[in-house]
């Protein structure tokens, strides 16, 4: 089993470019569905989740061609309405393709989506949504089969939850159904911003984005769109923190601070240097940090993609740090594999309690989804010795040649196949 080998205590010196936002990608591919022609994306990043999600427009007929960084796909031959369920276990994102293939094709079987393991993450809210605009749903033995009578149409919507899927997938819906589409408590995320500007190109009148309150007027026939994919703030908001364990000194680049103004005034109160300029942010440790208290909220709030960075961080904080989750009820699997470095992690229920400042040790942990592995890295950078890490293939989902990037900032990580080294 592929493994990344962290040699800690090294201090992190020097700069770094993000990716674009993964989170921003898998809808922008799920929405190419709804034009006939090629859209061509930029600044995609390569990873496993994006490629995925490019196998499974393949399998539904569309032509993808793939160069780095960039997407070309022509869904004009879409012929298929289903997609084998192996791919679309894989993750959470292909419950997007729904929404257009209910579009092209007027009926879709999917199975209910993978990804992450951090909680049951149901889709009763995309379900609900679409039923309001239309959409006739069969929901048995893992599977979805839905379809429209003739075509879908607008409705007034109100999410009980501002899910990130659940707004995608009707801003989908709403983007191609007759008539206008209301959708209140929507979620008002960079990720869903960039799906909204994605589709405006494409000929959709959208009112209110970046607002909880979408207008959307729907139209039959969108045109092909060039769009350049934001850079993904989860990546950035993972190397503020990387820099910020490690008391490190590192520029930041290609990031847009703007979406990540909550983090960034919370990294800040807890006394690390970070100063924006323009798509750069320098961040410096510069002194001892201090604990914090926090709770993840919908965005503009502390993103839950951030918590489990944050854990491993506030462990090298002298002090009781608190970190509520909200969004995830099972988003703690980092969890036990800090408390095996030594860390400690009392947990009640959503509230994680850290008393930091213990020096960690490395040993042998374990990824169970993409930012729980993240959150190791962070933790394997400060620890005293080799920490290896299992299961590393999910960071490949979320982080773009993640131990190339730390390597070029001094650090001394590698990646083996599988393997017996022992810990020396
Ligand atoms: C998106 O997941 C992101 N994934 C997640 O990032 C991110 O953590 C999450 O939004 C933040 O809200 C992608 O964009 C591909 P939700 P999504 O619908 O859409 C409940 C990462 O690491 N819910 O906003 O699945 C759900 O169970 C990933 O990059 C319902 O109850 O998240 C959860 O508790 C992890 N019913 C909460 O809402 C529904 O129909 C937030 O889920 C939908 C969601």
């Amino acid at each position: 089993m592929e493994k990344l080998i962290i040699e800690g205590k090294t201090s992190l010196k020097g700069q770094v470019n993000i990716s674009g936002s993964k989170n921003a990608s898998l809808p922008i591919i799920a929405a190419s569905l709804l034009i006939e022609g090629e859209c061509h994306l930029k600044n995609v990043p390569q990873l496993t989740d994006v490629k995925v999600m490019s196998e499974i427009m393949e399998r539904l007929g569309a032509k993808v061609e793939k160069k780095e960084g960039e997407l070309k796909i022509d869904t004009s031959s879409v012929i298929e309405d289903e997609v084998p369920a192996e791919l679309l276990g894989m993750l959470r994102a292909s419950i997007l393709i729904l929404s257009p293939l209910l579009f092209r094709k007027r009926r879709a079987k999917l199975t209910l989506p993978g990804g992450c393991n951090i909680g049951k993450r149901p889709v009763d809210l995309h379900l609900k949504g679409l039923s309001e605009m239309g959409v006739l749903f069969e929901v048995n033995n893992g599977y979805i089969k839905a379809k429209i009578k003739s075509f879908l149409k607008g409705g007034d919507i109100h999410l009980n939850f501002p899910s990130v899927g659940a707004t995608e997938n009707l801003i989908l819906a709403a983007s191609v159904a007759k008539g206008e589409t209301i959708i209140k408590n929507a979620s008002q995320t960079p990720e869903v911003v960039d799906l909204c500007n994605f589709l405006q190109k494409a000929g959709v009148k959208i009112e209110g984005v970046g607002t909880s309150t979408l207008k959307i007027k729907g139209k039959n026939s969108l045109s092909p769109v060039t769009h350049q994919i934001i850079p993904d703030r989860i990546e950035a908001g993972t190397f503020i923190m990387m820099a910020g364990i490690t008391g490190g000194e590192v520029l930041i680049r290609k990031a847009k601070a703007e979406h990540l103004a909550n983090p960034i005034s919370l990294f800040k109160s807890m006394g690390l240097q970070i100063e924006v300029e323009g798509e750069n942010i320098f961040v410096r440790r510069s002194s001892s940090l201090k604990p914090i208290k926090v709770k993840t909220m919908p965005y503009p709030g502390f993103p839950t993609d951030l918590q489990p960075q944050l854990t491993a961080l506030t462990c090298a904080v002298e002090g009781e740090s608190h970190i509520t989750e909200t969004i995830f009820e099972s988003r703690f699997s980092h969890i036990p594999e800090l408390r095996k470095m030594g860390a400690n992690i009392e947990r009640e229920n959503a509230k994680i309690k850290v008393k930091g400042g213990i020096p960690l040790k490395g040993t042998e942990v374990k990824a169970y989804d993409i930012r729980g592995g993240a959150a190791l890295v962070l933790a394997g950078l400060c620890a005293e010795g080799k920490t290896h890490l299992l299961n590393s293939y999910y960071l490949d989902r979320g982080y773009e040649k993640i131990e190339e990037k730390i390597s070029s900032l001094g650090a001394n990580i590698k990646r083996v196949k599988g393997g017996n080294e022992d810990l020396g």
